[in-house]
Order: structure tokens, then C-alpha cells, then sequence
């Protein structure tokens, strides 16, 4: 997958700004606070479809402005694409003259994975961290996923606010049984396509930490169940989550809160056996998001025959001159926009198109 094409226009800071990247790695510098995110940001929305950096969609226009665009010119699988995207009132993604019923149609149609200092959190923050990770990389290869977690979090939605009126005594504890059964179907689903993913992952994951850290330290990948369910067939898994359910049903019309399910679950990560939210050092910690953010590439790759693009935001002056060069070495094949404020840290790049920016403008390439 490689952008031929950018274009932006009032997307936050940035004017109107164009640029035509080369299949390499593309450089973008400036100072802070100029746009250098911004423009990582616009391109990830063909990927997520919604900002990586907020929820509200109107934040993305310009102050004061009613509607930005970008669009994108890339090609995929031997064919040449134009992506539009308008956010205005709604967000809007247009295909090569098509317009589609719904952003969310748009996943899988233009694959890229951000690596910036926010992918830190996934080592080393609470577990909705990493399970917000592993949704989006799921979401990527497979959009069927996306469409079963939607309907997971109606699910629990629904359950949570019959715990309360339960709690309330304005509802009647057996109520929970249709939705106990819904959560545990749905549930189950959810899980079993994250533990295939994760089977995958972690087999990647290793091998990549194992080249970074010179083939001393080993990563562990695992995926910890709230159900505590250790069969990978369907049918018992639905069965060990409602069973998870009834067991704890008292505590959550309590709490007003459901305790078990994919919700809840998490991805341990370690190193050398020692788990690494709470034992590894800054520098190992920093390895681990970057294999994790790697290895998501590849699985992309591997799946749908393509490579994804890569957006590095800021990561290079965090990298020490040897995670720089492997980094470099790997993505050797692949098209890369990286950023950041001073372009003598990439000088060792070879054949890199530069382009800075300031205040929202391109002022040179
Ligand atoms: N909706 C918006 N309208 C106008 N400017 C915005 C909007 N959202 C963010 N900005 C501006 O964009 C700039 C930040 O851009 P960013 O890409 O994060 O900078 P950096 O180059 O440091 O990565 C800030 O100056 C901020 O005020
Ligand atoms: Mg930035």
C-alpha cells in the first residue's frame, strides 16, 4: 500500500496542503505544535476511520471552519485508489467516486498502524489499554470483529442498566438470564477471534523483541480470560462465560457493574517471565510497544497481501541509535512517514523525501 497523493484542508491547523510522497520514507519536520500530528492523524482516519487522538469529530475541523477534507491517492493490490474523506456535520468517506453508507464501511480499505510515545501505554497502562489495542488490530484484518464488539457493548449496556434497576428494586433478577445468554454468545465470539489473533501476535511479537534486544531477553505474549476458560471451543466458552456470569451475579447487582467477559480481559506481556507493566525498564518497555506495533504490520502484511503503511510520530529522538537502526533495517520494504522536529536525527536515512512544515503550511520539500 503506498499514498501517492495527500491533500488536506482545514483538518485543524493545516491549510490547504498537498504533498506526493515517495514509496521510501517520508520525512515531515518542524517545529512543535506546527502540524506534524495533524497530518499523521488525518491519514490514520482511512484506517480507523475516527481520530486516534479524540472522539469528537468537529475537533478535527479548523476553528471557526465548517468542513475539512483530506484525500488520499494510494494505490492497493495493483489498482490506483482516491479516498475522500469531508467531516463537516457528519464524517464522510468517499471511494473513488462512491460514496459509503457509513464511515465504518470504510474499514479495510486503506491500512496503516501508528506508532507514536502514546504507544507506551499499552505496556504500561490499565488493561483497557491493551484491549483497545488489540480491537483495532483485530478490526483491521477482520471487520466482521468490529461488528461483534458494537454488538457486545449494546449487550453490556443493556445488562449494566438492568443491574441497576435490579439494584433499585425497579427490576426482576431473572430479567439478567436473556441477557446473561446474549452476553455469553456474543462474548465468546469476541474472544475466540482475539485468542486466534493472539496466537498469531505473539509468535511476532517474540521474534522481532528477540532481534531488538540482540537475542537476550524473550517476550511472552498471553491472553488472560476473566471467564478463566482454557477451551478454545466455542460452544464451552459461551457456556464457562455464563457460568461466570450466574457466579458472580450477586456482587454485580451490587456493583451495577458485569464482571466477566471480554471487557474484562487482558493481554499479559512479559519479559523473561517478569511481567512488564511492572518490572521492565523504561528502554524494554519502549522494545515491547514497538514489537507489538510491528508485529501488527506484519500480520496485516501476511493477511491481506499488502503492506501496511507506517506513521512514526515522534519516536526516533526516543529510540536509542540501535532500535533506530533496526527500525529502519525492518521497514526497509515499506512506505513510512515518519516525524519529527529536527531532520539531523534521520540523517543515516538514505533516499528520504523531506518536507517541513510550519503553522499548518508546507514550505518546502
Ligand atoms: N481544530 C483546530 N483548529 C485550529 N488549530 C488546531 C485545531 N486543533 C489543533 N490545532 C492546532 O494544531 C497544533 C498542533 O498540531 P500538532 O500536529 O499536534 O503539532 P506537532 O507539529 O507538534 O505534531 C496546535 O497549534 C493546535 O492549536
Ligand atoms: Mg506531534
Amino acid at each position: 500500500m503506498v499514498i501517492t497523493r495527500y491533500r488536506s484542508e482545514k483538518f485543524r491547523n493545516l491549510k490547504t496542503l498537498e504533498l506526493f510522497p515517495v514509496p521510501g520514507v517520508n520525512v515531515i519536520f518542524g517545529e512543535n505544535g506546527q502540524g506534524k500530528t495533524n497530518i499523521i492523524e488525518s491519514i490514520w482516519m482511512f484506517t480507523g476511520c475516527h481520530s486516534f487522538r479524540t472522539h469528537k469529530h468537529t475537533e478535527l475541523i479548523e476553528k471557526s471552519q465548517r468542513e475539512a477534507k483530506v484525500s488520499l491517492s494510494f494505490s492497493a493490490h495493483g489498482m490506483d485508489n482516491d479516498a475522500l474523506l469531508t467531516i463537516g456535520q457528519k464524517r464522510e468517506f468517499m471511494l473513488n467516486g462512491a460514496v459509503k453508507e457509513s464511515p465504518r464501511r470504510f474499514l479495510g480499505e486503506f491500512q496503516s498502524v501508528v506508532f507514536s510515545p502514546d504507544s507506551l501505554s499499552i505496556v504500561q497502562e490499565a488493561p483497557s489499554e491493551r484491549r483497545r489495542f488489540l480491537d483495532i488490530a483485530v478490526s483491521m484484518i477482520r471487520p466482521a470483529y468490529s461488528t461483534q464488539l458494537l454488538k457486545y457493548t449494546k449487550i453490556l449496556t443493556n445488562r449494566n442498566a438492568l443491574l441497576k434497576q435490579i439494584a433499585l428494586g425497579t427490576a426482576q433478577e431473572d430479567y439478567l438470564d436473556v441477557w446473561d445468554e446474549e452476553l455469553a454468545r456474543c462474548g465468546a465470539r469476541l474472544t475466540l477471534y482475539r485468542l486466534h489473533y493472539i496466537d498469531e501476535l505473539a509468535h511476532i511479537a517474540a521474534e522481532i523483541y528477540k532481534e531488538i534486544s540482540g537475542g537476550k531477553e524473550f517476550l511472552k505474549v498471553d491472553y488472560q480470560q476473566s471467564s478463566r476458560c482454557f477451551s478454545i471451543d466455542e460452544y464451552e466458552m459461551t457456556e464457562s462465560i455464563f457460568i461466570g456470569l450466574q457466579k458472580n451475579r450477586e456482587a454485580d447487582i451490587r456493583r451495577q457493574l458485569t464482571s466477566i467477559g471480554p471487557h474484562k480481559d487482558d493481554l499479559l506481556l512479559s519479559v523473561d517471565t517478569l511481567a512488564a507493566r511492572q518490572y521492565a525498564s523504561q528502554g524494554q518497555q519502549r522494545s515491547i510497544a514497538l514489537a507489538l506495533k510491528l508485529a501488527e504490520g506484519f500480520i496485516i502484511k501476511e493477511t491481506t497481501g499488502e503492506y501496511p503503511v507506517i506513521l512514526l510520530d515522534d519516536v526516533m529522538s526516543e529510540l536509542d541509535t540501535k532500535r533506530q537502526g533496526f527500525l529502519l533495517e525492518y521497514l526497509k520494504s515499506w512506505q513510512v512517514f515518519l516525524t519529527c522536529c529536527d531532520p539531523s536525527q534521520v540523517s543515516r536515512i538514505k533516499n528520504c523525501k523531506l518536507f517541513h512544515i510550519e503553522n499548518g503550511f508546507l514550505t518546502g520539500e
